[in-house]
């Protein structure tokens, strides 16, 4: 839409660690995501909406226009390297590590070893600079239970607390890559509302700032 800014968050972490950072654009949703059923939200600013998108739908509905702008963690962006985003913004939120883990006891590994994921596109790069040959086991969540049940040797997820792991007897091995997440947008919209968009990255970017030298 023309004249809209129309912003893509999933429920949950991000959108509740974006509250504050829209807070200080000036951006207020009028309804809260937990509670309502509504996907699209309008704000206390007219020309500002949010939609809201599955995490791992954000890079979809930004490169192909359904959104000028959306939040998305570092791991969901590694999956679409391809991808026709602009990322100008690190808004250090929902922070932890990509790695790689597996069982505390384990029995030696024979033959190519097997690792369940939902992270394929890091997890093939990782492998592969390693020079490691390995079969991949696309998986949609509870990756921790993928080893104690034989169904993989390793797993590739993103760890905080090292709490799930430990609460499944998983050790973390290697690290692949921090995380956080970042502000992504789409191209065209770059062009076509540059004024609107680069002021909304200059807030967010201030208040990145603020909330990191508290
Ligand atoms: P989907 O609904 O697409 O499966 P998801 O369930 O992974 O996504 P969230 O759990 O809300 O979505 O995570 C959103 C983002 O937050 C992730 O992409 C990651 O960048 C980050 N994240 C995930 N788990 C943690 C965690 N335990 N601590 C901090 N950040 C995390
Ligand atoms: C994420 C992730 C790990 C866990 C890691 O799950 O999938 O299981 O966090 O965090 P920790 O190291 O602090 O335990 P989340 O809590 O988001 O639940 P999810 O399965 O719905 O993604």
């Amino acid at each position: 839409m023309p004249n809209t800014l129309t912003l893509a968050l999933s429920k949950g972490r991000i959108f509740k660690e974006t509250l504050p950072l829209l807070k200080a654009a000036g951006i207020e949703p009028l309804d809260d995501p937990e509670t309502s059923r509504k996907l699209i939200l309008a704000t206390n600013q007219p020309d500002v909406q949010l939609i809201i998108v599955r995490a791992s739908d954000v890079p979809a509905y930004v490169e192909y226009g359904g959104a000028d702008i959306g939040i998305a963690g570092k791991d969901v962006l590694l999956e679409h390297p391809n991808a026709e985003l602009y990322e100008p913004v690190d808004l250090k939120i929902a922070c932890c590590k990509l790695m790689t883990a597996g069982r505390e006891n384990e029995s030696p590994i024979t033959g190519r070893i097997k690792v369940a994921t939902k992270f394929v596109e890091s997890t093939r790069r990782f492998y592969a600079q390693q020079g490691q040959q390995v079969d991949i086991i696309k998986l949609y969540g509870s990756m921790e239970l993928a080893p104690l049940v034989g169904l993989a040797d390793r797993i590739v997820d993103v760890v905080d607390t090292g709490n799930t792991l430990r609460a499944n007897g998983l050790i973390p091995m290697d690290h692949i890559a921090d995380i956080s997440s970042r502000l992504v947008v789409n191209k065209a919209s770059m062009k076509m509302k540059h004024a609107r968009i680069q002021t909304f990255i200059d807030q967010i970017r201030s208040a990145v700032e603020e909330q990191n030298n508290d």
